[in-house]
């Protein structure tokens, strides 16, 4: 079958389409970009052309193809402690303070990866609460993580992983914390139960207008979304983002992205790193 590069009228109702359902903006650059990645869907529905999966996606009937189309449109590249540097600042700034201030009384820590596509932010925030939280067990810390794809979260819940992609700060953490497959799973590690359980997925969409989530976070990781967002998009989660932090909270977002030009309510503490006022 032969596909050629997606027309104009084609590729503005899929931007709009994409834009209106996950904040994701597609400028007129990425229309390779887009060709090939819907091309995914034209295939795997056996559809001949561009015009005709618009027209698919114009029919209320075809509600359900809306997620698939996000799913082949959203980058989720990842990796295992990605920007070392924020779990640093975790460690030195949050995580320790908070151990030595426990003083025996049992408290709740709480971190939310928010767009934690297949799962390795959470579990290396997950892996990384274990390691400092070890000596305490009177922290009751959990991680909730959620994204938009449905089948990035199936993968994350999952928590299987190819080895070469298992890349950890300390190699004593591997046996630790993950099961190392063997048999037909040789070559795949699996994230151990005791870190799993600590971990709860959830699918949700950042333009939502509130979350489900009852308490507040000492921390929310959300990087390396925001840059598909404009600016607009990037405004109103950043303010939403806020009302979701405990006083003092901090807000990570990814290396390259910032919040300069953003009006808000939060400290700047450091490039990326955000903290909400104590009052
Ligand atoms: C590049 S990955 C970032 C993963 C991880 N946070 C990291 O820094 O390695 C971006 C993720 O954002 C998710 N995403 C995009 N738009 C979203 C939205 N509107 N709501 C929730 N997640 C979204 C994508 O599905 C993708 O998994």
């Amino acid at each position: 079958m032969l596909m050629d590069t997606i027309g104009d009228p084609e590729y503005q109702f899929i931007c709009q389409l994409v834009h209106h359902h996950s904040g994701i903006y597609l400028g007129p650059d990425k229309k390779e970009l887009v060709t090939m990645r819907v091309a995914k869907r034209l295939r795997h529905l056996g559809i001949p052309d561009y015009e005709s999966y618009c027209e698919m996606l114009r029919t209320t009937m075809n509600k359900r193809e809306i997620p698939e189309l996000l799913d082949v449109i959203s980058t989720n590249f990842t990796n295992f402690f990605r920007e070392m540097k924020h779990f640093e600042f975790l460690k030195k700034s949050v995580l320790t303070p908070f151990a030595t201030q426990l003083n025996g009384t049992k408290k709740e820590f709480s971190v939310w990866s928010a767009a934690c596509s297949s799962g390795e932010e959470a579990y290396s925030i997950a892996v990384f609460l274990a390691e400092n939280f070890a000596n305490y067990p009177q922290c009751d810390w959990h991680v909730e993580a959620s994204d938009i794809s449905t089948r990035m979260l199936l993968k994350a819940e999952r928590g299987v992983y190819a080895a070469k992609r298992v890349e950890l700060p300390k190699s004593g953490w591997l046996r630790k914390y993950f099961q190392i497959g063997v048999n037909q799973w040789a070559g795949y590690y699996r994230v151990k139960k005791e870190i799993r359980s600590r971990v709860h997925f959830h699918h949700l969409n950042l333009l939502q207008a509130e979350f489900p989530f009852s308490s507040k976070f000492q921390v929310i990781f959300c990087r390396n979304v925001l840059i598909y967002f404009d600016r607009d998009t990037q405004r109103d989660l950043i303010l939403k983002l806020a009302n979701y932090l405990l006083p003092g909270g901090y807000l990570l977002v990814g290396h390259s992205e910032s919040l300069t030009g953003i009006q808000h309510n939060l400290q700047v503490v450091r490039p990326s790193i955000y903290q909400k006022p104590l009052k």
